[in-house]
């Protein structure tokens, strides 16, 4: 009797152990996503390429005349866009999909690309970024 009393103090103690360790999991990679979407980190792009659309690490370049630069976070669930087709960018977990101007097209994303700033140094065609 007393062993089987040992046992299930045993199996409770390590199921919470358990569901505590898979709750710290699931809240450090919600936190790591937030990280991602508003870091400080300054980064160097080059703009003597021809591509409309430059993927760099955390940025969307927009590379025309007028450059724009966006978080390559998807502001429906912070999925990271790296798919152009057809003049638009695709979310690749559940398909919403923005203009070059950042603007939601289709959902479940309602909200526009996040806007980043850069500067522009003309001489070398090069941005700076602070992610
Ligand atoms: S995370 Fe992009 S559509 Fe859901």
């Amino acid at each position: 009797m007393k062993k089987d009393k040992n046992s299930r103090r045993f199996f409770i103690k390590a199921l919470g152990v358990g569901i505590g360790t898979a709750c710290l999991g699931m809240w450090r990679s919600m936190v790591n996503v937030q990280q991602k979407n508003t870091g400080e980190k300054t980064i160097s792009i080059s703009l003597n390429d021809n591509r409309e659309v430059i993927f760099h690490e955390d940025c969307i370049i927009i590379n025309n005349a007028q450059p724009l630069v966006f978080s390559s976070y998807c502001t429906h669930l912070g999925c990271r866009i790296q798919n152009f087709e057809n003049g638009q960018l695709i979310c690749p977990c559940h398909g919403s999909v923005f203009d070059l101007n950042g603007n939601p097209q289709k959902g479940p994303s309602i909200k526009p690309l996040r806007e980043l700033e850069f500067t522009l140094n003309p001489e070398t065609k090069t941005i700076i970024v602070n992610v």
